[in-house]
């Protein structure tokens, strides 16, 4: 048997901002996905219930076409920002290479998970498949090819909390563009408070306030809903240093910085809403 796994990521500052120039700062997550892969007769297939209907497509892609029985097991939710596809990209192509006994380099792990990437979003940014592949805290700045920068990954607990509902990235980032250049001081701001947030990620709390502040913001762009209005209310009255929106916004989760998060926990709890603790800083 062979085995590859990954972790998901969350953009803790710069969402949305990202797209007109500004730097964004996605942080890996200790929250994962394993792909297994045993020997078989037959043609390669996949037995377990596949979650996302395109992964049959992204195993047909990254696997030789026979010879393979495919497990996938994941902690990541689908569809929430979490960066669960970058994550079963890359673990797949972990899986494939630890079958052959290869040992890849980041970059091409980073080149493969790409390709799967575009399997499952047509144009990624590339920004998902690097912290899966990387771990740890990354700034980032779109462009061609997108610059990377690592930062040190802290080590704090965070709360993310389901809003039980996808948002549409698509859509959400149209219809910043669609408000645009009304929309500039916003996003102008936005940029501002990411580099602000780069500075005190290792102090909570100088950087609980700062990503208040940004969900403010992202609420001032259009990009929040009142339930994730709601989530933020409810992290800082359960003693969250801060909470914000993460990702495209419109549905997916709210994340909240709490270095005491049992309160927050049962909070959500109380209230049936989802919620997972998880460390910042990822795989490492
Ligand atoms: O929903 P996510 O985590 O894929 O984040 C989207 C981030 C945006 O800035 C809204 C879009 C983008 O392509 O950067």
């Amino acid at each position: 048997m062979s085995e590859g796994s990954a972790g998901g990521k969350l953009i803790l500052s710069g969402e949305h901002a990202v797209v007109y120039g500004y730097p964004a700062i996605a942080i890996g997550l200790d929250l994962t996905t394993t792909v297994r892969l045993e020997e078989r007769s037959g043609p390669t297939a996949v037995l377990t219930s596949p979650r996302d209907p395109r992964l049959l497509e992204a195993v047909r892609a990254a696997l030789p076409a026979t010879g393979l029985a495919v497990r996938v097991q994941s902690d990541l939710p689908i569809g929430c920002g979490m960066g669960s596809s970058a994550a079963l990209s890359v673990a797949l192509v972990r899986a494939h290479a630890a079958r052959e006994g290869r040992r890849l380099s980041a970059d091409e792990e980073y080149e493969a998970s790409m390709a799967l990437e575009r399997v499952f979003h047509g144009t990624p940014s590339g920004l998902d498949n690097t912290v899966a592949a990387h771990g740890g805290a990354i700034r980032f700045l779109r462009g061609n090819p997108p610059s990377l920068v690592h930062l040190e990954p802290p080590r704090w607990p965070l709360v993310v909390l389901e809003s039980g509902t996808a948002g549409d990235t698509a859509a959400l980032v149209a219809g910043v563009r669609a408000r645009h250049p009304g929309n500039r001081t916003t996003l102008e701001a936005i940029g501002v408070l990411t580099r602000s947030i780069e500075q005190v990620l290792s102090e909570p709390t100088e950087l609980g306030p700062l990503l208040t502040e940004n969900h403010r913001r992202l609420v001032e762009l259009g990009v929040s809903t009142p339930v994730l209005d709601a989530l933020v209310e409810l992290a800082l009255d359960h003693g969250a240093l801060g909470a914000k929106l993460s990702g495209a916004g419109g549905g997916g989760v709210v994340i909240a910085l709490c270095p005491e998060p049992q309160q927050l926990l049962d909070a959500a709890e109380k209230h049936g809403i989802r919620a997972h603790l998880v460390h910042t800083g990822g795989r490492p």
